[in-house]
Formats: structure tokens, sequence, C-alpha cells
């Protein structure tokens, strides 16, 4: 590591709320096939007809790949502190272990230093679910060698990145990843298998844990590195007495099996009698919950909506989610008006909720590291999108954090989903999320009205900090 690199940005020390941007590799990279890139679980699900709604696929995205250069000006054009990006593991390892893929590592190198050199801060993420494809053939998440695996991963990126990076986060939302990939099977790798999505999150979580301990002891030599994971947490909203103890269960496997371990090394009694998986001696060894206790420098939470359970009308069936709950009641869902354009309610107070709940649970500084909205985003005339909506819903929901952090929570930064109009999963490119619209056709840029909404922001506050 050279001695002329300065020491790398950490964690933000709260004085004021810091601002970014983010995004993840599958959704705007492509560049599938480029400098031995492997196979991920999203190319093989996204390939399987039924599974996304418009049939394709993340093969070219955004094309940021190659492009990351004209990315990083949009990035330095919002006058952000920060930009949140994921490494996609089977650039760097496309057999998910063992042989390390340079080229790939070499992309990062230079997403990293375009970053640096534009005055932004890189904050990494190292696993935003491209799970390596051969990875999963062996068992994937509900495999114990898969944490061993995600560690080793760790180290190679940290080794390589860790001079200038200094904000990591392990996963993203691992809830999603075991949850909607193992039991809803609605993300890859689109398994279908009830509660033994509770394994794969305690695996996810023992990667976390066991990344986080490899990171730390490398960190000595390349300046230090505060790590965290990001979850989406849910205020849990029942709307009458009949559904409380729905909550509960809804609570247990969106929340505390995260927090939990992380805050007080442990599986609750109430988490354990809807995951009974999580009370196998064969699943969870000796050291696993010491090992992931504590192993959070920070928590990262996205946040776009609250979950409000209901029962379920006699004759009716449960709401479609109830799949990703498994061990729960069937319960149904409440999602009232008004609604973004991919259906969620837009409620900024339950941001505030959610801030202040954590902050109750965990003793740690919070990072929002998602928010943002789905808009029918209007193109006006060539170079003009208007997004009002957008606009609103991201001056609501900052100001939702404006009140947790007056209220004292220790909040040190918002981050708004995203940057560009991308692969939004199992949507396709049917839902857009960006502060950039894309042409898919040839890939054009367009900011929208909420990315010139954003920059004024940016420049007001940290006007209001110098006057
Ligand atoms: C989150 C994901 C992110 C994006 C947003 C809309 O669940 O982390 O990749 O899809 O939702």
């Amino acid at each position: 590591m050279s001695h002329t690199t300065p020491p790398p940005a950490r964690l933000p020390d709260g004085s004021r709320l810091e601002l970014g941007t983010a995004t993840a590799s599958y959704q705007i990279e492509g560049g599938v096939a480029d400098d031995g890139r492997g196979v991920s679980i999203w190319d093989t699900f996204a390939a399987r007809p039924g599974t996304v709604r418009d049939g394709r696929d993340g093969t070219v995205a955004c094309d940021s790949y190659h492009r990351y250069a004209e990315d990083a000006d949009l990035v330095a054009g919002l006058g952000l502190d920060w930009y949140r990006f994921s490494i996609a593991w089977p650039r760097v390892l496309p057999e998910g272990s063992g042989r390390v893929e340079t080229r790939g590592l070499d992309y990062y190198d230079r997403v990293v230093d375009a970053l640096l050199e534009r005055g932004v801060k890189p904050a990494a993420t190292l696993y935003h679910w491209d799970l390596p494809q051969p990875l999963e053939d062996a068992g994937g998440w509900l495999a114990r060698e898969t944490p061993a695996a995600f560690a080793d991963y760790a180290e190679v990126v940290y080794a390589r990145l860790g001079d200038r990076v200094g904000l990591w986060a392990t996963h993203n939302e691992p809830w999603c990843a075991a949850y909607l990939g193992y039991a809803a099977g609605v993300h890859a790798p689109g398994r279908r298998e009830g509660g033994a999505a509770h394994r794969a999150a305690h695996h996810l979580m023992l990667g976390h844990a066991w990344a986080s301990e490899r990171l730390h002891s490398l960190g000595g030599s390349a300046g230090g590195c505060d790590v965290g994971i990001v979850l989406n947490l849910a205020p849990i909203r029942p709307g009458r007495s009949e559904a409380v103890e729905l909550a509960d269960q809804i609570d247990a496997v969106r929340n505390r099996v995260w927090l939990d371990p992380l805050a007080q090394g442990a599986y609750d009694d109430g988490l354990l009698r809807v995951a009974p998986e999580l009370a196998d001696p064969g699943l969870v060894r000796p050291g696993d919950l010491e090992a992931i206790h504590d192993s959070a420098d920070w928590v990262g939470i996205n946040y776009y909506t609250p979950v409000r359970p209901d029962v379920v009308v006699a004759g009716r069936p449960p709401h479609p989610e109830r799949d990703a709950y498994p061990g729960t009641d069937p319960f149904d869902l409440v999602v009232p008006e008004p609604r973004t354009a991919i259906g969620w309610e837009i409620d900024a107070t339950g941001l505030t909720d959610v801030l202040r709940e954590t902050a109750a649970r965990i003793d740690r500084p919070l990072l929002v590291m998602e928010n943002g909205a789905a808009c029918s985003d209007e193109v006006i005339a060539e170079g003009r999108v208007a997004d009002d909506d957008r606009i609103i819903y991201l001056r609501d929901h900052l100001a939702a954090v404006d009140v947790a952090r007056a209220e004292g929570v220790d909040v040190r930064g918002y981050v708004v989903w995203t940057l560009l109009d991308n692969f939004e999963w199992a949507e396709g490119y049917t839902k857009t999320f960006g502060l950039v619209h894309i042409d898919h056709t040839d890939q054009r840029r367009t900011p929208k009205a909420s990315y010139a909404w954003l920059a004024g922001v940016v420049r007001e506050r940290s006007s209001s900090l110098t006057e």
C-alpha cells in the first residue's frame, strides 16, 4: 500500500448528517461476460422464464462496467459525501472461492479511484445478492461452507481496496437474500424451502461476523475500517389488537433475527417459536453467536415502507408475502394509499419510527443506507424528466431523519436509492427509482428534476453549516 495515500474515509462522526447515493453491482454493471466474471445466481435466476416481470436481466443493465467514470461525474455533480456501491463476488472469484480474477478487482480499483479523484467517499458493500453460481450449486446460503467462502472473498477485496475504502458493509438486506431467495422463491436462487430459509439467515449472519473479523484484523495495515451490515428493518404496525401477536412474529423474522444476535448474542424465545430451526445445535454451533455478537461497528437501515399486518379474513388466502415469513401464522397485509409506482405505501413517519426503535434495540451508530421511491417519471421533453413525487418523498423522508436526530438518535448518514434507473430485480426495468433517467436503447443518462433538487439540498445544507 502506497505511503502517499491518505487514510480512507471511515464512519461519519455524526456532527452533521452526511449524504450519499447507492447502487448495486448486478443492477447497474452489465458486462456479465467481461474480464472473466463468473456466473451469479441472478444470471441463472433471471434466465428462467417467469421470474422477472419483463423477462429481462442484468446482461447490459446501465453498462456501468464501462461507463463508471460518467457515473462518478454524476455522483460528484450532486455534491454528495458518499457513493455506496457493491462488489460482484463472481467478478473477483469466478468460482466463488479459490482462483482470484485480478481484472475484476481492477474494475473496482478504477471505480474507487474515480470517486476519490472527484472528492466522493466510497462505501463498499460486499454482498448485494450476486452469489457465485458454483457456491449455490454446492448448497448456497444453506451450506456452512458459504459463509466461510464469503470471509475469504472479503479478505481478497479488502486487501486490494482497503487502503482507500474505510466504510464497509458486509451484506445488503440479508432478509431478502434468505427469505425472498430460499422461502418465497421470488428472488435468486428462487428456492421455496420454507423454514430452511432460517438456516440461510444464520449463515448470512455468520458470514457477516467472520468477514467483519477478517477486515478488522487486516485493517491495521490499511488505515482501519468500520464494518457494518445493511438491514431492511421495518416498523411493524398492527391495525387492531387481533393482529398484535402476528406483528410480533413478523418482527421476529424481519427485525430481531438480525438485531438480537448482533446486540445480545442470542436468538430470543419468540423468534425460536417462529423459527425452531435456529435452535438446532447442528446449525447454530458453539461460538457462532459469540462471533456475531458485537460484530457490527454500525447498522445500516434501508427503509421504504411500513409493514401493516392483519389477520386473514375467513375463506381468503393469506397475503403472498406471507411466504417470505416462514413459521408465522398466516397473515394479510394492509397497504393504504398513497403508494409509489411499485405499490409501496408512502409513510415518512415509519422512517423516524424504525430509527428510534432500532436505536432502542442496539447501541450502534445508524446509517440510512437506502431510501427512495419508484415513480412514473414523466419525460416531458428531450432532457427533462419530471419526478416531483420523488422530490416530495425524499424531502419528507430526509425531514424524518432530522426528526430522529433532533430526538437524539445517533443517525449519521442518509443515502438515496438510487443514482440510476436500473434492473429492479424481479420487476426488471419496469420500476424506476433513479435520480438519473436511463434510455436503455442508447444508455443516455438524463438527470431528473429530483437530481437538481438533491444537489440544491446538498448545497443548502453545507452552506448553512458555514454561516
Ligand atoms: C432494496 C434493494 C435495492 C433496490 C431497492 C428498491 O430492497 O436493496 O437493491 O432494489 O430495494
